[in-house]
């Protein structure tokens, strides 16, 4: 596997292999010296056009400890846009000879069109509303570590499905698992098409009991262009996950940042059954797997064809 820009690319058996090296790293992560020498000499470059802090975070420490070359560039602020300018800073960037580049951009398709400049390993770290795969990794793997063989399990993703990029990855992650994914929402923040991807749709929270993990999402304001909900308030009278709401079988989920008292009450973040810390945790070990998958696993970039590439390629 040469890139990981969406869950697509990937079969169940590729998830195991994933899943099972993060838990190989996992007993690395226990010990003092947390570093593995797999990628020294090798260059990661972290290029993130959106806020971030667990995402970025954990693809550093995991670069790190498999004692890669990091350069981390935010490019927030900067006068970096679109199209042509991201393809200069690419070509820019490539002439470090990186085996990698994770991306974050607020543009979907953006890691797509990154992976066909360079001749780097390219990892989508969230591509607008598009896709997150890393996100839907460290959950599974985050869900496993707590309840076993995903199979059967039944979850509920609520919140603004419409502008969450880790609601297509998560859809897609955990019905290739095995697991039943019913998304919930207001008609508004629920996309149309939502059910081809392999799920239920719900624009209520009845029913919610009979979930067995409840994944809240944030109310992405940053890509909304008009009004989805008549306010923030009534928003969480119907849709908030609080106390009353989540029953003590249910496990909850949240990719952070979390808005409290939104999308969910402050009793439920800080309950035992809240995932939430172990999803940061899990963070590091799952991309340190998927950089070892990309980087070391199997086929790497050939060293002869230094950084750019002269031809377009399909995405
Ligand atoms: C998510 C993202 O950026 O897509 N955060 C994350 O990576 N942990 C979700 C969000 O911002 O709400």
């Amino acid at each position: 596997m040469r890139n990981l820009l969406s869950i697509e690319d990937l079969s169940r058996q590729d998830i195991e292999r994933i899943l099972a090296r993060a838990s190989s790293f996992a007993q690395v992560s226990g010990r003092e010296i947390k570093k593995v020498p797999t990628l020294r000499g090798r260059t990661v470059i972290n290029l993130f056009y959106e806020s971030s802090t667990r995402t970025s975070s954990s693809f550093e420490l995991a670069a790190k400890r498999l004692s890669a070359d990091l350069v981390s560039i935010k490019a927030q602020g900067s006068s970096v846009d679109k199209g042509e300018s991201l393809r200069d800073t690419v070509q820019t960037l490539s002439a470090y000879d990186p085996a990698a580049i994770v991306i974050r951009s607020p543009y979907a398709g953006a890691a797509a069109l990154v992976a066909s400049w360079t001749t780097a390993s390219v990892i989508n770290a969230g591509d607008g509303k598009h896709e997150h795969p890393t996100q839907a990794l460290l959950d599974l793997y985050t869900l496993r570590a707590r309840r076993g063989d995903l199979e059967g399990l039944r979850v509920w993703i609520v919140g603004d499905v419409l502008h969450s990029r880790v609601a297509r990855s998560n859809i897609l992650a955990f019905t290739r698992m095995g697991c039943a994914v019913t998304v919930c929402g207001p008609p508004t923040l629920i996309p149309r098409d939502i059910a081809t991807l392999g799920c239920e749709v719900r624009f209520s929270l009845d029913g919610i009991e009979e979930a067995d993990v409840v994944y809240a999402l944030r109310m992405q304001r940053e890509r909304m262009t008009g009004s989805y909900v008549p306010s923030l308030r009534e928003y969480a009278a119907r849709f908030q996950i609080d106390g009353r709401r989540l029953a003590p079988h249910q496990l909850l989920m949240h990719p952070g940042p979390v808005n409290r008292g939104v999308e969910l009450a402050a009793e439920v973040i800080d309950s035992p059954q809240a995932l939430i810390v172990r999803q940061v945790e899990s963070g590091v070990v799952v991309r340190m797997a998927v950089l070892y998958e990309l980087l070391a696993g199997g086929l790497s970039p050939l060293p002869a064809s230094r950084g750019i590439r002269t031809e377009p390629q399909p995405a």
